[in-house]
């Protein structure tokens, strides 16, 4: 018995005068234990009665990728899934130029495209397809992408021309998936190069709280919508994000650290800790004062009338500057927001250089304009090049246009 037995295999059956040899080669798989599920293209339903396939593999013959009673006893993904290894024999050469091009127009195509699976391909066409150098092409597309190689064999062919065209025999191809069975079957997913890979990215986000006493604090009404969209399009391009907000209410975005912090004190000690970084992006609406010496009691209204208390406020740390002034360990991008009611563009630039930024997001927060907890935004960019106004957004596409322009200057990793 070989280390084949009671392994599935997925065969592929393409349009060509090859296609009467896949039925051999049913027959020498299953004697090899292994289990055939047949789909053919419509081309090869033209050379070979799907029905023969049908009896000789023991199974359903599928070739209809818009079968609805198909789709719903079985979803394509699912076909390849089931299998173990797919072996397409005969490999036409419009099925070889399918593979090579990723087209999934039919159900063959679009399994070969789909699947998780190693696969095989006998190829079988006239000798000057083969020698064609599209041909030659899609094949050295193929074998680079992973594609196995059984054949094709010189010989005569049914076209009466002499040469490599001629499909390998059904022994040798059962051989070949058996000795492709006895490895290791799945690949892997190819893994999508993300614009921000391997990047480090902290993000501020949210309103500060800063206590008056132990149940009454001075706020502001930031939603922190901003800011979280940014975190989760940062990881979406592929950063490694941490995420220091302020009670904000929202839910911590997946995939990301978020750190929970009340005061601007304890967001500038989060944002240390978080450094180094590639990118610091400062979105958080921190509170610009705090109350010098909070109650660590209630304040409680006075009988004699001596209230309201004095409440004396001291600067917080502007977390901004901090990071973009930094002399050593500053990030390669840093990244500020203002809000602005007038002359936005050289207030922002005023306070992109102020505050050490490469780029200030800047709101114009004309009368009327809803910065704080709407869904949409409507932005300048200002950098040491200009200014760029950005049309009315979403939080969610500013966020990715901003990830877009963060990746673009930061440019791929060294
Ligand atoms: O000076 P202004 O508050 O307008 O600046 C806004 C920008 O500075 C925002 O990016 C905000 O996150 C950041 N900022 C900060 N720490 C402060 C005040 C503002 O990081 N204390």
């Amino acid at each position: 018995m070989s280390g084949a037995s009671g392994k599935r295999v997925l065969l592929v059956v393409g349009g060509g005068v090859a296609a009467y040899k896949a039925l051999e080669l049913i027959r020498r798989l299953r004697e090899r234990a292994v289990a055939v599920r047949v789909v053919m293209t419509r081309a090869a339903a033209e050379f070979v009665a799907p029905l023969s396939a049908a009896s000789l593999s023991g199974d359903k013959v599928y070739s209809d990728l818009f079968s609805l009673t198909d789709e719903a006893e079985m979803g394509h993904i699912e076909l390849s899934r089931a299998a173990d290894l797919l072996v397409v024999a005969p490999a036409t050469a419009d099925l070889l130029a399918k593979m090579a091009h990723g087209h999934a127009g039919d159900l063959a195509s679009t399994l070969l495209l789909a699947t998780d699976k190693k696969i095989l391909v006998a190829p079988a066409m006239n000798l000057r397809m083969w020698l064609a150098p599209a041909t030659r092409r899609n094949v050295e597309t193929l074998r680079a992408d992973g594609i196995a190689f059984v054949g094709p064999r010189e010989g005569e062919m049914a076209c009466g021309e002499f040469g490599p065209g001629r499909m390998a025999e059904p022994d040798e191809i059962a051989e070949a998936v058996v000795e492709l069975l006895a490895g290791e079957t799945s690949l892997p997913l190819p893994t999508q190069a993300k614009p921000l890979s391997g990047r480090r990215a902290i993000v501020t986000s949210g309103p500060t709280h800063e206590p008056i006493d132990p149940v009454r604090f001075i706020a502001n009404r930031s939603s922190g919508r901003q800011g979280h969209a940014i975190a989760q399009a940062l990881r979406e391009a592929g950063a490694e994000v941490v995420l220091v907000s302020g009670p904000a209410g929202l839910p911590d975005p997946a995939g990301l650290e978020t750190v929970h912090v009340e005061t601007a004190l304890q967001m500038e000690a989060a944002v240390a800790r978080a450094l180094p970084a590639d990118v610091f992006v400062a979105a958080a609406a921190v509170a610009d004062w705090r109350v010098a010496a909070p109650a660590g009691h209630k304040l409680k209204k006075s009988a004699d009338g001596a209230d309201p208390p004095p409440l004396e406020l001291v600067r917080n740390p502007d977390i901004l500057a901090g990071v973009g002034l930094r002399a050593s360990g500053r990030p390669k991008l840093v990244v500020g927001f203002a809000a602005e009611t007038e002359r936005l563009v050289e207030n922002a630039q005023k306070k992109r250089a102020a505050k050490g930024c490469d780029l200030i997001v800047a709101n114009h927060v004309g009368e009327g304009a809803r910065v704080f907890g709407g869904a949409r935004n409507e932005v300048s960019l200002v950098c040491a090049e200009g200014v760029e106004d950005w049309p009315e957004l979403d939080k969610g596409e500013l966020a990715r246009r901003l990830v877009a322009e963060i990746a673009r200057r930061l440019g791929p990793r060294a």
